[in-house]
């Protein structure tokens, strides 16, 4: 057999497929598309099921590809064993509707012994019991002798995943060789050992299976073929394992010269080299498909295995963020399959490392946790870690549960699951409870008692200012009326209007409605379903129900509100260009004077990034692209690639922004007509708002000149203060630092003078009470610390004596004593001398026999409690 790589199978399946009619397709996104009963795409056809059960038409009859899958039930056995793995590839030929069994059969056998070569001593094949047609199509068309066809039960030979097509299958296996086996005697193809490896899997899908398990047949029949690729690759280059297989094995050496370690010399280290060559590939490929680190879903997913592989890197002794390096190397050698991994390089790399980064900050604390709290349920004997530490490892150091329960398995101990899960219950109540309080004050209940459902408000407002309309609702304090006068403050419902009502995160409008009998001025407007609701106060006569009005909004109001609007859409255009293509709006609040735009991007901008995006989003406007409104269908937006959030309900009929060519965005809000009538974007603030959501606050037109000017006055301000021309500024701040850092040296210096020169002076005045030198002075203003060191510095100079020091500071006094060795073995001991004085000035403290500090209280009695000290000295020395 020839030895292949893994990316040559790959093309000669894929080629082989389409010289057979198919459609070559990329492989489709890790992330279902409309389909919530899957996680991550796990099989070739998963992707496909819409064609499979015929409501949607395939591009082809034919398809064929290779798909990225990810499977995750055992990510605890994925390094222990060398067969498991949560990433793989999986090569794929479809039909919908067209060829069926006989065709398949065929071409299988046909790609394995024309393109793999493999000798047919080596092949066994699989059907499903009762599947007579594919044993004859196998013993008379293929010529396989019947020996070497084994039939297998549903648990084998029936494919389906939950609920969608399926059907039974045949599975072809290589035979790796007694040797490999388990030697057993009626070891054959089913056989839990390694001898007998499953590649490829052929299912006839003829049934489609609903959520109540039954099986209706399909009007044409289908295949959906299954083969492994790293496997049917581990068979063609004629290794044990998928980690030996030449792409894998590339990542995996890297692994290993990052720990500067070998494998295959250490049974648990290759564990870990596995578990790290394995789940980098997962992360990397979920990373480049718009997955982000986050608690929950597949989000979830990524952060465990990222976690658990930064984990086993600890265990290989790797201290420092590492994974972002491996990312290259899987990348590197899966490139040319999918594009997308090298387009977004850059940013894969960012995302693992900031997510490694951030378990970094907190792995070691959780580690030594876990292991101290282990320790202590092994010496009290008992086998379970409680669910409010698991809880506390997840919720302040980052560990999935998963990870906590693996790590407590290697110890042989439990974790309270259920326990972890009440906890987890209980901050959730905690977060929901928060958030009710902050929804006090909606107002949304007292405009209800007006509204009655078949009043609506056409807005008309889009292209002009002024409206004419007809007064339909007047509510005041709560009540429906029928008429209001100067002065009241009322509610206000019209049949048409040109005020924007609060929604889609923009403002609502605000300016002048006039009837023939009153002025009213409108302070604010919230559309709620078809309804605006207008929030009035008269300023001029009255206002009666039924009555024809005229409404004027404040076209300054509307225009820049319409800058910031029009720019929030250029800005979520530019930040997809600068930052990635996994920003996502996730919130947004548009008002005249400024925006604030949320979005999913997993760590802080830098300053260049926040130049850049603002010099793009300036570039933009300057190029005065026009904007333009289309109204469409929502499949259309869909298919005209247009930004919105399609998890959002919108109704059929949908509003179209496109500001050039530049972004088109589904929205409803008032916009300019040309973007250079935005004159000027000026980003504010850069914040978070919660775990991987930023927010940039910025404003435009006539406020972001005004930000600036106030920005340049500060500047001048500044300037100013120190006499220097702004452009000197940094070069004075500079120097100013300069001066003042060697200033602060000099007074260090003064300052150590200052106690030595106090030193020599002490020194000097020492007298000797019974042969004994000692010292005894009172010091001003020096607090216990200062007073500590000033007598060690004194006792160190002496060789031998005592010393007491006293201090006023701020009318407390402080005594400190200390005593040579020699002299306590005379009989000094400064604890009770120190004691004896400062009771003199009514105050306590006490020590050891050559070093004590104690406080007074009456200043007064000071000079006689230093005096009386030289007689206790005397007392206690020895005669
Ligand atoms: N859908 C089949 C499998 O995943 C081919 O095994």
């Amino acid at each position: 057999m020839e030895s292949l790589g893994l990316n040559e199978i790959r093309e000669r399946f894929l080629s082989f497929f389409e010289k057979k009619g198919h459609l070559r397709l990329p492989s489709f996104s890790l992330v279902p598309k409309n389909d919530n009963s899957l996680l991550l795409i796990n099989s070739g056809m998963a992707p496909l099921k819409p064609y499979f059960i015929g409501i949607q038409k395939p591009p082809r009859k034919r398809v064929t590809t290779c798909q990225k899958c990810i499977r995750t039930p055992d990510i605890e056995r994925v390094g222990q064993t060398a067969r498991h793995a949560t990433f793989f590839e999986m090569l794929g030929n479809f039909s919908f509707g067209d060829y069926f069994k006989k065709e398949i059969i065929e071409w299988a056998w046909e790609f394995i012994m024309q393109e793999l070569k493999i000798p047919e001593d080596r092949l066994w094949v699989s059907i499903y019991k009762e599947d007579n047609e594919a044993f004859e199509i196998w013993t008379k068309k293929i010529g396989v002798s019947p020996e070497r066809i084994v039939r297998l039960g549903k648990k084998d030979n029936f494919w389906e995943i939950g609920v969608g097509p399926c059907g039974p299958s045949s599975e072809i296996y290589f035979d790796r060789g007694e040797q490999a086996g388990c030697g057993k005697e009626n070891c054959t193809v089913g056989c839990d050992c390694d001898r007998f490896v499953e590649f490829w899997n052929l299912v006839f899908t003829q049934f489609n299976r609903d959520e109540e398990g039954n099986y209706t047949p399909i009007k044409h029949p289908n295949i959906d073929t299954g083969m492994g690729l790293e496997r049917i690759a581990a068979i063609m280059q004629g290794v044990d394992s998928i980690f030996e297989v030449d792409t894998i094995r590339h990542i995996l050496d890297y692994v290993c010269s990052l720990a500067k370690i070998e494998y295959g010399k250490d049974v648990s280290k290759d564990m870990s080299i596995r578990v790290i060559t394995d789940h980098i590939r997962s992360v990397t490929f979920m990373v480049s498909d718009g997955i982000l680190p986050s608690n929950e879903g597949r989000g979830y997913v990524l952060r465990r295995l990222l976690r658990r592989a930064a984990r086993h890197g600890k265990l290989l002794g790797i201290q420092e963020p590492f994974l972002y390096k491996i990312c290259h190397k899987v990348i590197e050698v899966s490139k040319d399959a999918y594009p997308e991994l090298k387009r977004k390089e850059e940013s894969i790399e960012k995302i693992i490392y900031t997510e490694e980064e951030r378990f970094q900050q907190t792995i070691d604390q959780g580690l030594s946790i876990l292991q101290d709290l282990m320790n202590e349920l092994i010496t009290k004997n008992s086998d379970t870690i409680s669910g409010i530490d698991v809880f506390k490892l997840y919720d302040t150091y980052g560990f999935p549960l998963e990870l906590t329960m693996e790590i407590a398995q290697e110890k042989g101990l439990k974790v309270d699951e259920n326990g972890f899960y009440q906890e987890m219950k209980k901050q959730k109540e905690r977060a929901r409870n928060a958030r009710k309080i902050t929804n006090i004050g909606s107002w949304k209940e007292d405009v209800s008692i007006f509204l009655g459902n078949n009043i609506e408000t056409e807005f008309i407002g889009y292209n002009q200012l002024e409206a004419e309309g007809k007064v339909l609702g007047i509510v005041k304090q709560g009540k429906n009326v029928q008429k209001a006068l100067k002065g009241e403050e009322v509610k206000l419902l019209l049949d048409k209007t040109s005020f924007y009502g609060e929604s889609g995160g923009q403002v609502g409008d605000c300016g002048i409605i006039k009837t023939d009998t009153g002025e009213i001025y409108v302070k604010d407007c919230k559309k709620i379903s078809n309804r605006i609701i207008h929030y009035c106060k008269i300023i001029k006569g009255s206002i009666e129900k039924d009555q024809r009005v005229k409404t004027y909004v404040n076209k300054d109001f509307r225009m820049n509100t319409a800058r910031n609007h029009t720019c929030t859409h250029i800005l979520q255009k530019v930040l997809k260009e600068v930052l990635g293509d996994h920003v996502e709006q996730a919130g947004s609040l548009v008002t005249p004077d400024k925006l604030r735009f949320d979005f999913k991007h997993f760590t802080g901008l830098s300053q260049q990034e926040i130049k850049d995006v603002e010099n793009r989003v300036n570039e933009i406007i300057l190029q005065s692209l026009p904007v333009k409104i289309i109204e469409t269908t929502l499949d259309k937006a869909k298919k005209m690639g247009a930004i919105a959030l399609f998890d959002e309900k919108y109704g059929e009929k949908v509003r179209l922004v496109q500001i050039g060519d530049f972004s088109l965005e589904l929205c409803g809000g008032t916009h300019l007509s040309n973007s250079s009538q935005v004159g000027f974007f000026k980003i504010i603030n850069e914040s978070s708002v919660a775990s991987g959501i930023r927010r940039i606050e910025a404003t435009s037109g006539k406020k972001a000149i005004e930000f600036c000017n106030s920005r340049e006055s500060l500047l001048f301000e500044s300037a100013n203060l120190l006499k220097v021309t702004p452009m000197d500024l940094p070069r004075k701040i500079e120097e100013l630092l300069k001066t003042i850092r060697g200033q602060q040296k000099e007074i260090e210096q003064l300052k150590s003078k200052i106690t030595g020169n106090i030193v020599e002076d002490l020194l000097n005045a020492k007298e000797e009470i019974s042969g004994i030198p000692v010292i005894i002075a009172q010091q001003e203003d020096l607090d216990i610390d200062a007073l500590r060191k000033l007598a060690d510095q004194l006792k160190d100079k002496m060789n031998s004596g005592v010393v007491i020091l006293a201090s006023n500071k701020k009318g407390k006094i402080h005594f400190v004593s200390m005593a040579t060795k020699d002299v306590m073995q005379k009989g000094i001991h400064v604890g009770n001398l120190i004691r004896k004085i400062a009771q003199i000035t009514d105050g306590g403290g006490g020590g050891r026999a050559n070093m004590a500090q104690a406080g007074g209280k009456d200043l007064r009695k000071l000079p006689e409690a230093l005096e009386k000290a030289k007689e206790f000295l005397a007392q206690q020395i020895k005669k």
